[in-house]
């Protein structure tokens, strides 16, 4: 019997609360670890990465790659790639792209839109649905892939 995966749903009841869940992120990457995003236009995907990438320090601004489809960041002990998959139409369009290699490496990715990538796509560590509460705020669900991620929402949680 295959293990259900460890899941946990939060509410984000405004701007800063997606701002923390990326900070609270951060204390748990690792090299080559993934976390891939979901949810509609304006869930709220880029805060949480600008949220993430301040806590690693990062202090200039947070560019969405929705043309650029790839923003790489360096930090002294671990490089990032922020993907966003939102302008693909079809799933070769990834592997024509050459962006797969950055998968193989040692760099941390994180992917908004990977349902646009297609099945080339390698499975991340960690996924999180954000969607829109009728209050205005979010909800997150937050779903871990693979034992790494399972000890990455831990330590989100902390
Ligand atoms: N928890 C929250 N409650 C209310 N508003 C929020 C919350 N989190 C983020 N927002 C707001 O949502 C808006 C859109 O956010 P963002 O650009 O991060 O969305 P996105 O998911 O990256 O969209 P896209 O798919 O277009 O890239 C921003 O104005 C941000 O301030
Ligand atoms: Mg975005």
């Amino acid at each position: 019997m295959t293990k259900a995966p460890a899941t946990l749903t939060l509410t984000l009841a405004d701007e800063s609360d997606t701002l923390d869940l990326g900070r609270r992120l951060a204390q748990g990457l690792s090299p080559s670890c993934r976390l891939y995003l979901h949810g509609d236009l304006g869930a709220g995907k880029t805060t949480l990465v600008r949220g993430l990438l301040r806590a690693l320090g990062f202090e200039g601004r947070v560019k969405s790659p929705t043309f650029s489809l790839v923003e790489p960041y360096e930090f002294s002990s671990l490089s990032l790639y922020h993907f966003d998959f939102y302008r693909f139409d079809e799933p070769t369009e990834l592997r024509d792209s050459g962006l797969l290699e950055h998968f193989d490496g040692p760099s941390i990715c994180i992917v908004e839109w990977p349902s646009k990538a297609g099945p080339q796509l390698p499975p991340p560590d960690l996924e999180i649905d954000l969607s829109p509460r009728d209050d205005g705020g979010r909800s997150a669900v937050l779903v871990a892939r693979s034992n790494r991620g399972e000890h990455w929402l831990e330590q989100t949680l902390r």
